[in-house]
């Protein structure tokens, strides 16, 4: 491909997997192009793409019907799709959305240049080959959209665990981790760089493993081995999965104040039959005993999840069973969503997709207000206290005040006074709503 500077612009939607992976995108193509910002300035425009929800799905589809009238104006546009979606939908997408040059599935981003060289001549390519390998470890991520605080490392890709609504371990593949030395390094150079946050991330990072001759890295090791970098440096991680949380884990949380006590441990359902119908692999009260553990070894710890409602089969029941252990658990936060089916998995073959829309979308919002209450109980509780906040950046609703997070996760707002972003800093809180601690000091 020629070297030639063009414009790239890149939207992602999802998870933070594919915030990650759009900087590995940004820095295979930095010979050939320069990031902007703006859609009309760019000759090339990539979405990387999300399948884990229906909804995230039609949002795409729709972003590619007003990239259709872009691309009439400027017919030399090139568009290309990457990701989940690219995965799960393959020719069928080249087919129906006209507007798409090529798609490239989650493990072929290296043949970026060449699919893009193809689409120059108008072939329509694609390259959706899963990997069993491909970590893109020996790639320094181009973080183009960086605070200059914060980064994400990708430490593993795909999933193995095959929960049966999940379309995940088809669209990103087999389980396979990083060389922990790419970490390492990728995290130290960060922090000369002046980065004072990296979160460490895999669909499962509690299974992270890597072998060296004769020793052996798990995740506790991994963390540990990135918390020694710096005191200055903080390390947080995302997802875990409650069946491999290890105790070994949550002592190494405890042993290094830079480690942020804060753990996102996704239920799904509060009732043993939907669980086992999720293929989950553990029960109520194994979560309800690992979320004691948790909070025995580390009392300071915020813990959030992700909720299903109205998966196959749910009765009045089990939803009850869900809002009781919400609030057994406490919860500082969670992402909740309605199921829907995606096709492929095993929900989608073997189950009915029997909950009414209307019960789904009350049960939904029934879970909503019962963590908003909880949420707000939790902030209530830090009013009084203070906290270490890392500051990242000026506040959306007041240029006079910046926000940051304390180790917890949560966000608090205070006034600017004579700080700078990338510093830490101790606020006293004094008021808060459900989603932010403020401090007025
Ligand atoms: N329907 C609804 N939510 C889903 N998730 C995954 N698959 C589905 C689905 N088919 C949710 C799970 C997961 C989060 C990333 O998305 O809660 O933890
Ligand atoms: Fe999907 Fe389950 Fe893997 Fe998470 S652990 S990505 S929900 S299959």
């Amino acid at each position: 491909m020629q070297r030639a500077v063009k414009k790239l612009h890149i939207e992602t939607y999802g998870c933070q997997m594919n915030v990650a992976d759009s900087e590995v995108v940004a820095s295979i193509l930095s010979p050939y192009y320069k990031i902007t910002d703006s859609l009309r300035d760019a000759d090339l425009v990539l979405l990387n793409t999300c399948s884990v929800r229906d909804h995230a799905e039609q949002r795409i589809r729709k972003r590619l019907h007003e990239l259709a009238s872009l691309k009439k104006k400027n017919k030399s546009l090139v568009i290309g799709l990457l990701g989940c979606m690219a995965e799960r939908i393959k020719e069928q997408l080249l087919e129906e959305e006209k507007v798409l040059n090529f798609i490239a599935g989650p493990d072929a981003y290296r043949s970026l240049p060449k699919l893009i060289e193809e689409a120059d001549s108008e072939i329509i390519s694609f390259n959706v080959h899963l990997s069993d390998v491909e970590t893109y470890d020996d790639i320094e991520p181009v973080r183009y959209n960086s605070n200059g605080v914060s980064a994400y490392i990708s430490i593993m890709r795909g999933c193995n665990n095959y929960c049966t609504y999940c379309v995940v371990p088809y669209t990103r593949g087999r389980e396979r981790s990083r060389d922990s030395k790419t970490i390492f390094d990728e995290a130290e150079l960060l922090f000369e760089k002046g980065y004072k946050e990296v979160t460490l991330l895999g669909q499962n990072v509690n299974s992270y493993c890597w072998k060296s001759g004769d020793t052996k890295i798990d995740f506790a090791d991994l963390t540990e081995l990135i918390a020694q970098i710096s005191p200055l440096l903080r390390v947080r991680f995302a997802t875990s999965h409650p069946k491999d949380i290890s105790d070994k884990l949550l002592y190494v949380m405890a042993k290094y104040p830079n480690i942020c006590k804060y753990i996102h441990l996704p239920v799904q359902s509060g009732s043993n039959k939907m669980l086992k119908r999720m293929n989950r692999v553990y029960t109520r009260e194994y979560y309800l005993e690992r979320i004691k553990k948790i909070k025995k070894i580390l009392p300071e710890c915020a813990i959030s999840t992700d909720i299903i409602v109205g998966f196959c089969g749910e009765t009045e029941q089990d939803h009850q069973d869900t809002l009781s252990l919400m609030r057994e658990v406490d919860y500082e936060y969670a992402f909740m969503f309605k199921y829907s089916v995606r096709e492929g998995t095993k929900a989608a073959e073997k189950f009915e997709n029997d909950i009414p829309e209307e019960l789904k979308i009350k049960r939904l919002e029934e879970i909503i207000a019962l963590q908003q209450h909880l949420s707000l109980e939790s902030n209530k509780r830090d009013v009084g206290k203070t906290f270490e906040v890392l500051i990242e950046g000026v506040s959306k609703r007041s240029d006079r005040h910046f926000f940051g997070r304390n180790s917890q996760n949560k966000v608090c707002v205070f006034p600017k006074m004579n700080c700078k972003i990338g510093e830490y800093l101790t606020v006293e809180i004094t008021k808060c709503t459900a989603g932010t601690l403020i401090s007025e000091l």
